[in-house]
Formats: structure tokens, sequence, C-alpha cells
């Protein structure tokens, strides 16, 4: 094993919902170690957090700016390598953009800016950086998810006509009713947040999920937004139509006010020859839907998957594969592409990814906005 990558991470604190996924799905395939970090803007919390995880204060630092500025100073044997950036939304830009421009590698979550624009603009400074990007869509981690975009590439469906994603969560029924609580989620925020709430958060994901497994684009689309009170400026539940070719048609459908509902997030593909459906919930269950045979059911770590799918998992069937180690095979692809290794196409998504998630995004609202109107994407 070649020595391990050095790690700084920026948000993800103790305080946050994400920060131990990334940890975690870091360690994983034992490719990183984390050697610096700004992990929350109270700097005192800050520290805390540093001694309550074991990782030694010297690297910690103050805020953001403060880390490139001391990692800069470090030799390059030393210095951090890639940067994950787990802020809320509005962070990600300034902090991809200034990492690109000092030469470093970058795992950033989504949506990857809160604006096109500043998306279009960290795709030229990542151009100019010609260093690794990485967006932690983490559902296109998933063995089975894998599976079935190397099945689809293969044929396995024949002339896709029909694409349907959704992404059901409840957690924003019990706030937005209240306006007190309401106020106090940075997600309802568009400053912090961007122009939307649930196709910026989730959305996103059941869009990016039918590209990364049909290779189509989405070529336009309407939107109908539920803004629940007059006075909310965010989206939480939304229904898409949308057209990737003349005769491939289909429908995205988000909510976070789909009461009770966890991650739901379920994706059905259909074609000529052939349909599949898979669910986040249950991610170690791909079907495959047929006019002619009995439901088939693909399960991981079998020697009938494809070697991609195959690569992503590590114990032998019937030991579950779950959210970790989906951002775990994300970590992996970044760092085997840190390296200079050879890997499979598809093993991280990419600042192409992310582009196409604020095009999106954008678009949404636009057709919304413009009276619920079809609009053309990039
Ligand atoms: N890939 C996924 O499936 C997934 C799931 C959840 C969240 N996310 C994304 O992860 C990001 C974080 O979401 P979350 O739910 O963990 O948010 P959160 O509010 O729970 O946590 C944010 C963290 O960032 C820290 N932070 C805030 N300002 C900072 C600053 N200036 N410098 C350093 N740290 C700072 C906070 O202290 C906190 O620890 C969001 O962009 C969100 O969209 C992705």
């Amino acid at each position: 094993m070649a020595k391990k990558i050095r790690l700084g991470i920026l948000g993800g604190g103790g305080d946050s919902l994400i920060g131990v996924l990334h940890r975690v799905a870091s360690h994983i395939n034992d490719n990183y170690e984390i050697v610096g970090a700004v992990f929350n803007p109270d700097h005192e919390a800050n520290l805390a957090f540093a001694k309550e995880i074991d990782i030694p204060t010297n690297r910690i630092y103050k805020d953001f700016d403060t880390l490139v500025e001391e990692e800069m100073k470090l030799p390059e044997s030393e210095r951090m390598q890639v940067c994950s950036i787990q802020t809320p939304n509005f962070l990600h830009f300034p902090m991809a953009k200034k990492l690109l421009e000092n030469g470093f590698h970058v795992i950033c979550e989504k949506p990857m800016t809160t604006t096109y624009e500043e998306a279009r603009i960290l795709q030229e400074a990542h151009q100019k950086a010609g260093t690794v990007f990485a967006v932690t869509h983490t559902y296109t981690g998933y063995p089975m998810v894998r599976q079935m975009r190397e099945m689809i590439k293969a044929g396995a469906l024949g002339k896709i006509h029909k694409v349907d994603a959704r992404y059901y969560q409840g957690w924003i029924n019990p706030i937005i009713h209240d306006k007190d609580k309401r106020s106090s989620v940075w997600r309802l925020d568009p400053k912090k947040a961007g122009i939307s709430s649930c196709m910026g958060d989730i959305g996103v994901h059941a869009f990016n999920m039918i590209e990364y497994t049909t290779g189509l684009q989405v070529k336009s689309l309407l939107c109908d937004f539920n803004y629940l009170y007059e006075d909310n400026q965010m989206d939480v539940d939304g229904t898409v139509l949308i057209r990737m070719g003349d005769y491939v048609k289909g429908v995205i459908r988000g909510s976070q006010v789909a009461t009770g509902e966890e991650n739901g997030l379920a994706i059905s593909i259909y074609g000529e020859k052939a349909g599949f459906r898979w669910e986040q919930e249950k991610p170690n269950f791909l079907y495959r839907l047929s006019d002619t045979e009995p439901v088939q059911i693909y399960k991981p770590g079998h020697a009938y998957n494809s070697d991609f799918s195959l690569d992503g998992t590590k114990l032998p069937p019937g030991h579950p594969e779950g959210i970790f180690d989906a951002m775990a095979n994300i970590y992996l692809g970044a760092a085997r592409a840190i390296r200079g290794e050879d890997q499979n196409d598809g093993a991280f998504p990419t600042m192409l990814d992310g582009v196409r998630g604020l095009n999106f995004i954008e678009a949404t609202v636009a057709s919304h906005k413009g009276g619920n109107v079809w609009v053309d994407m990039d």
C-alpha cells in the first residue's frame, strides 16, 4: 500500500450531520489520514472536537484562509494533498476555488456551489489546476447502483423510454409550520442554501442518479414547486417532468414534507427489453423487471455482478452494504485518481456532475417561476 493520502476537512464538526459519514468513509479502505481541519467556525469547538476524535491540534486552524496559508508553508511531503468540503452550501464555492488555485485536490459536498455561474467558474479553475475533483453524490457509490449502470451500458434494457426518480423526506414537515423553527434551518435560508431547498438538497441527487445510471442527459424540464406558505421563499416539494430525448421521458419527484418519509430515494428505468428498480432504503436489492420472465433480484458481492460493482464490495454476499460503504467507494475512486492509478469509469462523480447539478437546480427554479414552462438545460 502506498503512503496514506493527507486529507484536510472543512466543516463536518461534531455538530454536523454528514461529518461522520465522510470521516468513516475516508478510513474504510485505508487510503487517507486526516492531517488538518477547520471543523467549526467557533475555534474552541473546533479544537475540542479534534481532541474528542483524537486528531493532533497543531493543524486545526481557526478558519479556512489560515488553513490554506499555513498548509502552503509546509514542505510538499507534509502538506495536505486533498481537502474535503462538508460545510453548508454557500461556503463550497469560495473554499473549492481557493483550494484549486493553490493546487489541492478537492472532494466537495453537493450541491457543488449555490449558482450555475459559480459552478462554471469552478470548472474553469479546475481545468487550470488539473487536480482531482470529486463531488459526493453518495448514492452512486452503492454496488447495486454501479451494477445497474454497467448493465444498462451493456444494453440490458435496450432502448430506454421511461425514467422515474423520487427522493422523499419528511423532516421539514415538523418545522415548516412554525415561523421561528423555520428561520433556524440553514437549508431554508437562500443566503446559505442557494435558490432551492428541496431540489437543491435532494432533487439534485435524484437528477444525478438518472444521468449516472442511464448515461443519458436531461435536455429539458418543466417544474412545479410547493412552498406551502407565502412567506417561505424556498421550495419544500416539487415535481419535474423531464425529457432526455424525443421518446425518452420521465419524472423527478422531490419532497421534504412527505410526512414520515426518511431517505426515500428510489429510481426506476424502463426500456424495451426490461426495467430496473432500486431503492436507497433497501440498497442491496436491484430488481430486474421483464415482460416475459419472473422478477430477478441482483445482490452485491456475487460473481455474476460486473467488475465495477464487485470492486465496491469488501465482504462475501449477505453482509449488507450501506451508506458508509457507498461513500467509501467514492473516496476510493478519488484516492486512485489522486495516485494516478487506473480505475473504472464512474468511480466518483466529477466536476461535470457538479456543473450539471447546478444547471438542473437553476432550470427547475426558472421553470416554476416562469409559470411552469419548459426550460432547456445546456
Ligand atoms: N451527500 C449526501 O448525501 C449529503 C447528505 C447530507 C448533507 N450533505 C451536504 O453536506 C453539507 C453539510 O451538510 P450538513 O447537513 O452536514 O450540515 P450541518 O449544518 O449539519 O453541518 C455543517 C458543519 O459545517 C461547519 N461549518 C459551518 N461554517 C463553517 C466554516 N466557516 N468553516 C468550517 N466549518 C464550518 C459547522 O460547524 C458544522 O459542523 C451540505 O452541503 C449538504 O448539502 C450531503
